[in-house]
């Protein structure tokens, strides 16, 4: 290759690493401004792909939602995933999919073939990536009171007063 050549290319690697760079900063600062989606995950990428080939697998989206994604066929009203790592700790999160009965930590208003189904049979190992990743499923501050409401009407059936309301 001819030195000019080189420069040529090596140009054209540089303003298109630019234009990528600029315009993904606009388009975070355009985010910004409107706040954006408030859920987001603090895992890593390893801890990412293996917590959602288990929500996979385990087929947790035949009844619940994660990143605003529900099951067109699924009529369950069980509390969507998104943001439940800050509702819940991982040390909840775990006991609970270890519990052989799951309501007796978290009492269910369906009908048993709607309930959360026990994952007590799973490897250890499994269940930690479990609760792992859902409780790195966060929500932003400015959203948190929406995400509270949001599981404790799905929970209860009831409507949500909030903390303030109740003293
Ligand atoms: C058959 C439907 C169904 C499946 C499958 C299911 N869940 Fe659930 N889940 C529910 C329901 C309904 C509740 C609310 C409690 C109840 O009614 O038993 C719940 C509750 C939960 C909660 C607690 C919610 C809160 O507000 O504290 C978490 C966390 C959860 N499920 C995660 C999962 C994960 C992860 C999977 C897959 C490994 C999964 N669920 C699979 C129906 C389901």
């Amino acid at each position: 290759m001819k030195k000019g050549e080189k420069g040529i290319l090596i140009g054209i690697a540089v303003s298109a690493v630019l234009f990528w760079g600029v315009n993904g900063y606009r388009m975070a600062q355009e985010e910004g401004e409107d706040k954006g989606i408030p859920f987001y995950t603090t895992a890593s990428v390893e801890l990412q792909n293996k917590g959602s080939e288990l929500y996979k697998r385990l087929a947790c989206r035949d009844c619940h939602a994660l990143w605003g994604v529900r099951n067109p066929m699924q009529s369950v009203p069980a509390p969507s995933l998104d943001g439940m790592g800050s509702l819940r700790s991982e040390a909840w999160l775990y006991e609970y999919f270890s519990a052989e009965d799951p309501q007796a930590i978290l009492p269910s208003r369906l009908k048993k073939k709607y309930q959360m189904p026990s994952f007590a049979y799973l490897s250890e190992e499994d269940r930690k990536v479990l609760a792992a990743y859902v409780a790195s499923l966060k929500v932003e501050d400015w959203y948190l009171e929406e995400a509270k409401k949001s599981a404790f009407e799905k929970l209860t059936g009831e409507e949500y007063k909030s903390d303030d309301s109740e003293k």
